[in-house]
């Protein structure tokens, strides 16, 4: 049996810090986060809203876009790396702001848990879903899975200038009308590792920012040799001589913790797979410089990233591979759709990825690129850390959903704040009722309980 996407519904707060502004607060070049990284706007919650009720809100827009009943939403899972309590689980405050609506106990059989392993943990959850789907066990019954997360780092830090917040809710079922995943091919790696971690009771994530960005790069392309088997032994993909498996993927989305990421990823992957071809000479040779290889080629990421010659080198190589031909093809025409909303709504952690394939889709179906048939390939990562690479084809009935698929229309009228604002907002100056702007017809947070026997309790409403 079939499984995959069928829709998708986001939510991103409104509220938003410009990186101009943020830049000059910081003492920092804006074209730093401009062009460096591909940072423009960051999307910042107001006081009243937190992880689960983005979930909810973009679970609510699905639900509603696609006049659902409670009873055919089979499973309703949340990935989020925001947990909001150490046992119950995110969909549960979901399931009770969507039943403030559909009346108590309307999804009292809507299975599901929250899922958590750094920014892959959707990933996951999409792949368990999906099997639950192809087993029969989904009885025709749809799974929801919700990515939600609020990106925040500590004010200051280097990744203060790489946070976000939002989530976005995806519909599953065995007749999906915008992609179906390729069977039997998806692939993880996995390794201990801190490359960033956020201990029990911290706020903001202990970051290596370096050591995280090389990580990432390595453990996607592990993934991706592994992929890389399954498609070749399953049949899913023929090679011919001269060819490397992302021939074969027609658009990339890569996990996007901010929109360079991407870029930084595919020379990476491209470096990887291109290395052996016959043509990576002539590629070589335009650019004019040798492949650098570091002192030790066995070493670790920490005496990789010490080889300070080594760096420098390797940093101006792939500068200039990014600006060949043959690289700027592969990435106009399978990476950069995917990247426009990063660089407005900024990491959005668990939901980076599919707010990327959601771009991806809504872009190039503006430039009226006939996505029908097309292999989306999918690099997913989680510090901690694992990756996960799989992917999917493009159904002929895409179009009846992506057409109406509107970023700027869907996050709505945005306001952006002052540093002074936003810096009340990130130290949790201002309590839940001081909200800088009003919701209209969404969930948003009205309290949390301190008193001993309650505590931590959180009460939502529905803003008409
Ligand atoms: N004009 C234009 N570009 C400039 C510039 C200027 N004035 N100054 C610097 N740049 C460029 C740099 O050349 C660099 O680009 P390249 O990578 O293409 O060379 C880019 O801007 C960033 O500069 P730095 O590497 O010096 O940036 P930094 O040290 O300040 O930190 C970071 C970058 C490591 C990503 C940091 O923001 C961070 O720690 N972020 C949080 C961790 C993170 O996002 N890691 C990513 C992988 S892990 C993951 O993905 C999981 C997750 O979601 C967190």
């Amino acid at each position: 049996m079939a499984a995959g996407i069928d829709d998708i519904a986001i939510y991103v707060p409104r509220l938003f810090v410009d990186a101009r502004d943020f830049a000059k607060a910081r003492g920092m070049d804006p074209d730093k986060l401009q062009r460096g990284l591909g940072v423009s706007q960051m999307a910042i919650v107001d006081t009243n809203q937190d992880p689960a009720c983005m979930a909810a809100n973009a679970c609510l827009r699905l639900i509603e876009r696609n006049k659902l009943s409670p009873k055919d939403i089979g499973r309703l899972y949340v990935a989020t790396e925001s947990s909001l309590d150490e046992s119950k689980a995110m969909n549960s405050y979901v399931i009770g702001m969507l039943e403030q609506i559909y009346g108590d106990d309307s999804l009292e059989h809507c299975g599901g848990i929250e899922c958590k392993f750094a920014c892959v943990s959707g990933s996951y959850a999409l792949y368990d879903n999906s099997n639950w789907i192809r087993a029969g066990e989904s009885e025709g019954k749809y799974a929801i899975v919700v990515v939600s997360d609020i990106a925040k780092y500590d004010l200051g830090s280097s990744g203060e200038y790489t946070q976000g917040a939002g989530a976005v809710a995806m519909l599953l079922n065995d007749a999906p009308r915008i992609m179906t995943f390729d069977p039997k091919v998806t692939s993880t790696s996995i390794k201990n590792e801190y490359d960033f971690y956020r201990p029990f009771g911290k706020e903001t994530p202990i970051v290596n920012g370096q050591y995280s960005n090389l990580l990432y790069m390595i453990q996607v392309k592990k993934a991706l040799m592994a992929y890389r088997e399954k498609a070749l032994s399953t049949g899913l993909i023929k090679l011919q001589e001269g060819e490397t498996i992302l021939d074969y993927i027609d658009f990339i989305n890569m996990h996007l913790p901010y929109s360079n990421m991407g870029k930084k990823a595919l020379a990476y992957l491209l470096r990887h797979e291109w290395r052996s071809m016959p043509y990576w000479k002539k590629i070589i040779e335009k650019m004019g410089m040798v492949e650098p290889a570091p002192k030790d080629p066995r070493g670790t990421i920490e005496s990789i990233l010490a080889d300070e010659e080594f760096m420098a080198k390797d940093h101006e190589f792939t500068k200039r591979f990014t600006q060949t031909e043959e690289f700027q093809d592969v990435y106009d025409a399978k990476l950069a759709s995917s990247l426009i909303a990063s660089r407005i709504v900024g990491n959005l952690y668990t939901a980076s990825l599919y707010m990327g394939f959601r771009s991806c889709l809504e872009f190039e179906f503006q430039k009226g690129t006939d996505l029908e048939g097309k292999r989306f390939g999918f690099g997913s990562y989680g510090s901690g850390s694992s990756a996960m690479v799989f992917s999917g084809v493009i159904m002929p009935t895409y179009k009846e959903v992506v057409k109406d698929m509107n970023l700027e229309s869907e996050i709505g009228d945005r306001v952006k704040i002052s540093l002074e604002k936003y810096e009340e907002i990130h130290e949790n100056k201002r309590g839940p009722n001081e909200n800088l702007i009003d919701s209209k017809k969404e969930f948003v947070l009205v309290g949390v309980a301190n008193t001993s026997e309650i505590r931590g309790q959180r009460t939502y409403v529905f803003k008409e």
